[in-house]
């Protein structure tokens, strides 16, 4: 049979079983028959690549024609036997309803608070820094002026991999980092999470989100750092939120505070980071001239802050994927 006599009969064929076809199942199998992967229109297409060259440009066209004709027509039929997929030739349709409200997704509150921490402190020339969750322990501890068998190794419940490697404990591994692979100034912040085995309780959980500060440079001071904090504090929590600097110790910096910020709904202090001015042992360690250098770092728990300031009475809120607790951000 010629070409011609094939389409020819299949296009009848095809029309008349549209016009017999009363059900969706049935215009589902006319698909398949005629426009299917296997289907009758495809093979004519297959044919159709082993034709002489001579004859392709005609049977091209016609194929072509043939197809959109078929398709047309399918679709036709399709919206009669199925107004409401179709839309187009639907009558019923009321345009003016109301569309249906579609369910919103929006950001984890630790996000939100974490971008806004990042914008408060690149608005005052920050830098963000990431640094690895999964780190030596010289990175984490030694360089930090933590040598082995320090009793302040005992303040981090720290996971370990092998006995030389560690999740962070906390983000001042990002310090060292930083200080090894740039020359001063340093002018940075890194958010991330950070790792503690510790007992799973209202306020304590095996992981947790902190970001850390670094300022380097000839003559930063803790006057200085006291300023950045209190412009964190007011910009963060409020203008006129009351906050105190408390002595503290920590190995990495020399003095070292802690800041606390007042609750007025708890009527009680709240510490909410630790501080101060990078101990000079930290410098030498990184190979930086610490009669030349000096700067300030701070470090904060974001669970903490976020818990402050919306008010949330257990960590492992944050963790539980509780459409409940999510929505309320
Ligand atoms: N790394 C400390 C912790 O996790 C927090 C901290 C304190 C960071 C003082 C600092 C700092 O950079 O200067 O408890």
């Amino acid at each position: 049979m010629s070409l011609d006599n094939t389409i020819k009969e299949i296009q009848t064929s095809f029309h008349s079983d549209l016009s017999n076809c009363n059900t969706t199942t049935d215009l589902e199998n006319i698909r398949i028959t005629y426009l299917g992967r296997k289907g009758k229109i495809t093979i004519l297409f297959d044919d159709f690549v082993k034709l002489p060259g001579s004859e392709k440009p005609k049977y091209g066209k016609t194929l072509n024609v043939l197809k959109i004709e078929l398709t047309t027509a399918f679709n036709q039929k399709l919206n009669e036997l199925n107004p409401d997929k179709g839309g187009s030739n639907d009558s019923s349709a009321d345009f003016s309803l109301p569309g249906y409200d579609l369910p919103k997704g929006s950001l984890h509150p630790l996000e939100q608070i974490t971008s806004e921490i990042k914008s408060i402190f690149q608005s005052i020339g920050f830098s963000v820094a990431y640094g690895p969750e999964i780190d030596d322990d010289y990175h984490n501890f030694e360089a930090l002026n933590v040598p082995k068998h320090h009793p302040a190794r005992d303040m981090q419940d720290t996971f370990f991999i092998d006995p030389n490697t560690v999740l962070r404990t906390h983000t001042s591994n990002v310090q060292i980092h930083l200080m090894e692979n740039q020359d001063p100034p340093i002018r940075h912040i890194c958010c991330g999470r950070v790792f503690r085995n510790e007992a799973v309780s209202y306020k304590s959980f095996c992981l947790f989100n902190q970001v850390e500060g670094l300022v380097i440079n000839e003559s930063s001071s803790f006057a200085e750092m006291k300023g950045t904090l209190e412009y964190f504090v007011e910009e963060m929590f409020g203008k006129g939120t009351k906050m105190r600097f408390r002595p503290s110790y920590f190995p990495f910096t020399e003095p070292s505070a802690e800041v606390d910020i007042w609750n007025d709904k708890l009527n009680q202090w709240m510490e909410i980071l630790g501080c101060g001015m990078v101990n000079p042992n930290v410098l030498t360690n990184v190979g930086y001239d610490n009669k030349k250098y000096q700067g300030f770092a701070f470090g904060m728990g974001i669970e903490r802050i976020a818990m402050i300031k919306y008010g949330i009475k257990d960590i492992r809120l944050f963790y539980q994927n509780d459409k409940r607790f999510l929505e309320q951000f």
